[in-house]
């Protein structure tokens, strides 16, 4: 019966999510173009915001680069861990960039917790994304310190399932023999991409690379002060 229902979530799941996003991002950039962003709480406070945001950008975007090429090329990983040493440097890597993520997002949780004003443009669903961001972080490193060297077994038995599902012929066997942290890990995954279009995620997609040169400028928020709070995302 739990097998059944496993099965079922690892070849089922992932299709719900993707569709949840496809759909919710199209339709959400089209009825409310506007709110596809991440609202600046910068001149509320800035301190905290630098050594939470900076950490926690380079961590993750370093670590989910890793995911991604060797969800590409999982024989070059291979052919790279090969060599102990190199092996090494991979994984140390990898979690250095975890632990950086994970700092980075703590310090964040207590800066949205502690500063007043942050506290009140801070709404249900910035608290869902940022706890269910640090489990997923948190899995992550569970992963990497119980269970070594996944960045080789990812290659071997986890990318050949996240292709299955990429092709439309779900193969769920290789996830059903992992240890319980690392399904929660991919779970945790697609429960992040399927509520992506309903929260401040978002901004993932419209990064404005002008940032990167233009001059600074100052942002005013223009939104009703009383229902601010109540915003739906
Ligand atoms: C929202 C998406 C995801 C996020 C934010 C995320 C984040 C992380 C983090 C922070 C780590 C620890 C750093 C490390 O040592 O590598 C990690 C490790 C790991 N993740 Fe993910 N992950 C995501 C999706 C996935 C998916 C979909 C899979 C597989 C199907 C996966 C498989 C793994 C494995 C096997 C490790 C251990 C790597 C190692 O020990 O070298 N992750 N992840």
């Amino acid at each position: 019966m739990l097998d059944t229902m496993m099965k079922l979530f690892f070849a089922v799941l992932p299709y719900v999510a993707l569709m949840t996003f496809f759909l919710g991002t199209i339709y959400r950039y089209r009825a409310r173009t506007f709110s596809y962003s991440s609202l600046s709480s910068q001149f509320l406070e800035n301190r905290q915001q630098f050594w939470g945001s900076v950490p926690f950008h380079y961590g993750i975007l370093f670590v989910l680069a890793g995911h991604i090429v060797g969800f590409l090329v999982p024989r070059s990983i291979l052919w790279w861990n090969s060599v102990p040493l190199r092996l090494y440097i991979l994984e140390t890597s990898a979690f250095i960039g975890g632990l950086c993520a994970l700092t980075g997002i703590i310090i964040l949780m207590y800066r949205r917790l502690t500063n007043s004003k942050v506290a009140k443009v801070t709404s249900p669903m910035d608290w869902i994304v940022l706890a269910m961001l640090a489990a997923q972080i948190g899995t992550g490193l569970y992963t990497a310190i119980f269970h070594n060297w996944g960045s080789s077994w990812y290659s071997a038995s986890l990318v050949p399932y996240l292709w299955s599902i990429a092709t439309f012929s779900p193969d769920t066997a290789a996830v059903m023999v992992m240890p319980w942290a690392v399904k929660f890990h991919i779970w945790g995954a697609f429960a992040l991409i399927a509520l992506f279009p309903f929260t401040r995620l978002v901004h993932i997609l419209v990064i404005p690379n002008p940032y990167l040169w233009r001059k600074p400028q100052v942002v005013i928020w223009n939104w009703d002060r009383h229902t601010i709070r109540q915003r739906d995302y």
